[in-house]
């Protein structure tokens, strides 16, 4: 199922926001007996065309899950592999993703990055504040318990000692982005890896046997089919809804 213009002139409802959970690259690699940093680079190819595609049929917040704060626990020279390929990103890939109208927001914990890519990922934050078009969210050292942690000690820190559900959220890195209605992860595993807890407490969850470097356009497009089969129904019963 392809969409275009007129499927959303019909109401297919494409999702507000996804977050999508990027994993399989190792084994992709090692089924075909490439080391698994070919397969991080495939990964990366896959990303600028879901990023684009996601910008075309009007995706409004995109979350990728880049690099948990637990893949620091990685052999070092696939962690150094990882953060050299985002390094080479920031320079040319994301540049056209500003020219595009992306905006794009680094969610994680900033200060464990190498200074030069914490300033360049500042200096995009910074550059593509204003575009309006596509609003891309970058999970990079990363993790919902890590989310809620800084969120709560924000909340100390201004001494206040109650908080309703709704002003938590604000506090929250994803804030002010809506909710995830869709959360994807490839790769085959079907767990949330630390990953948007809060966030995702009323998301569809699509879990795909395929890899991240084979996750295509069709396969987004499956995944946004399978959405709009659901009956979203936050507590309610069918009847309430009609
Ligand atoms: C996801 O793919 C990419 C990152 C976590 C950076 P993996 O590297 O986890 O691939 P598998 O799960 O080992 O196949
Ligand atoms: C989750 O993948 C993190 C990212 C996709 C960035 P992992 O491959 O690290 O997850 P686990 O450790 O197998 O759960
Ligand atoms: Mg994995």
């Amino acid at each position: 199922m392809k969409f275009n213009c007129k499927d959303i002139e019909n109401r297919v409802n494409i999702p507000k926001h996804i977050a999508i959970i990027m994993d399989g690259n190792g084994r992709w690699a090692k089924k075909r007996l490439l080391p698994r940093v070919a397969g991080h680079v495939r990964g990366v190819k896959r990303v600028k065309e879901i990023v684009e595609y996601c910008a075309k049929i009007g995706v409004t917040y995109l979350t990728l899950f880049a690099f948990g704060r637990e893949n620091w626990r990685r052999p070092a020279d696939e962690v150094t592999f990882l953060m050299k390929l985002l390094y080479e990103q920031l320079d040319k890939e994301f540049i056209k993703l500003h020219e595009q109208g992306v905006k794009i927001r680094f969610i994680g914990d900033k200060s464990r990055l190498r200074p030069e890519i914490r300033d360049k990922i500042i200096k995009l934050e910074t550059i593509t504040i204003n575009n309006t078009r596509l609003n891309l969210n970058i999970a990079l050292d990363y993790s919902g318990t890590y989310d809620i942690t800084q969120a709560v000690n924000k909340i100390l820190a201004q001494k206040i000692t109650s908080i309703t559900e709704e002003d938590f959220s604000k506090y929250l890195l994803t804030y002010p982005d809506v909710e995830p209605e869709l959360l994807i992860r490839t790769g085959g595993e079907s767990r949330l890896s630390n990953f948007m807890l809060w966030q995702v407490a009323y998301s569809e969850c699509y879990f795909t046997n395929t890899f991240w470097p084979d996750f295509k356009i069709k396969d987004l497009d499956l995944a946004i089919k399978w959405f709009n089969t659901k009956e979203r129904r936050f507590g309610m019963i069918s009847e309430q809804l009609e």
